[in-house]
Formats: structure tokens, sequence, C-alpha cells
């Protein structure tokens, strides 16, 4: 069983549509939806529709829970695009799944708002407190939020950060992490974790974001899928 977790899609279509082709082409059986498939980017309807669609499991990240509960007045182009059905849809998302894959109890969550990890990849102890949750401690934890791919083992268990598809920052492709398993086996068995990594058409997302001019913080968004430098 081949699991595709994705996350941070953040309005930006190409390359929602270049991750899901890498996906078919490598033949993931479940698609799973770890936060944020709306804001900084253009296409949010489009993008939160693929998540709806595609995907079999979902948690709400920080972004689908401010621009759906209509946190800030500055989101107004966000919910003019999304309309009040998607953001309600978004705004009721879980903020947090546990899923037991070949005998490992992993514990889901977008990041903000369940807990903050952004900057903390080499603080064991913050890392480790994120393994006990609402189902008790887990032997793994999922979660994406920084944008970044990240993997480590501690006495605790496995820590992985799956990437953004949408807004990657180091290296600007589209990323989602690949779990190979069994799922829903309490026994154990062997467990294969990969960064997935796919580039593409990086100019067609820019050129939608240059044809709407009303796009809030145009440049940075630009900016950061181009280079991968976070910029705002
Ligand atoms: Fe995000």
């Amino acid at each position: 069983m081949k699991i595709a977790l994705v996350a941070d899609l953040h309005g930006n279509l190409p390359a929602t549509l270049a991750m899901e082709q890498a996906l078919e082409r490598i033949g993931a059986d479940e698609i799973w939806f770890l936060g944020d498939a709306v804001g900084k980017g253009p296409s949010n309807a489009e993008t939160c529709d693929w998540a709806r669609q595609k995907c079999s499991l979902w948690v709400g990240g920080n972004w689908d829970y401010g621009i759906g509960g209509k946190e800030y007045a500055a989101d107004q182009y966000f919910w003019d695009q999304l309309g009040e059905e998607r953001m309600n849809w978004l705004n009721t998302l879980p903020r947090e799944r546990e899923v037991m894959i070949s005998g490992v109890r992993f514990r889901l969550f977008h990041g903000r708002p369940v807990t903050e990890l952004m900057q903390v990849q080499d603080d064991k102890e913050k890392l480790g407190a994120a393994f006990t949750g609402p189902g008790g401690v887990y032997g793994g934890v999922i979660f994406a939020d920084s944008h970044r791919p990240f993997f480590r083992t501690l006495r605790e268990g496995y820590i992985i950060n799956t990437g953004s598809v949408g807004n990657s920052i180091g290296v600007p492709k589209a990323h989602a992490l690949i779990v190979e398993g069994e799922k829903d086996s309490a026994e154990p068995g062997p467990l294969m974790m990969t960064i997935l990594s796919v580039p593409y058409d990086t100019q067609a997302a820019v050129d939608i974001a240059m044809a709407d001019d009303g796009l809030p913080h145009r440049d940075s968004y630009i900016r950061e899928i181009t280079t991968g430098i976070y910029s705002r």
C-alpha cells in the first residue's frame, strides 16, 4: 500500500497538477491531505476542490481555518474566490488524525494551530513533545506547515515533514511524503518513507499570478515559488 501525504498546496494549481501526475506515475493508492489547500497563491477554489476530491483523509491547516473562519479582513480576496460552501468545508476540517501503519501509530496534523513546530528541527525536546497527543503516545508524527521536507528519528519514533506542494521553501519543487506499508495493520512490518520531489512549470504559476492584480502579496508569492526563499 502506497500512501501519499500532501500539504500546503496554497492555491498553486500547476504545482498541484504536476504532483497529481507524479502520484499517478508512481501508483499511489491513496492521497492524504495535511492542510493549507488555500492562501498565498491565485488558484484557491481549484486547489481546495482538488484536495477535497483527490484525497481520502484530511486535516486542516492554519490558513484553511484563518480563511474558512474569516479571521482576517485582509483575506477578502480568498473569500471571494472560495465562496461560503468551500470556506465552511475548510473551517470544519479535523485538526488531527491518527492512523496505524505496519504496527506504528502515527499522529497526523498540519502544525499550527495544533502545535508550533516551524523552526525546531534541531530541538529534540520540542519535537519529542509532539509524540504525545489526544490519543496518548504515538510512534510517529507526520506534519507540514514549514514548507520544507524533513525526516528524523528520535527515541520516541519517526518525525517527518511532508514539505509543500505549492509553496516550497528550500528546493522550489513540489514535495510530498510517500509511505509504503500496511494501512490499519497493528502488526509490525517494513515501512518505507520517501520524500517525492517533483519539478513543475514554475513559469506557468508565475503567469497565473501576474494575470491577477488582486492577489495580496503577489511579489512575495512569486519570489517564494521561484527561489524557495521565505519572503513574507
Ligand atoms: Fe502553509
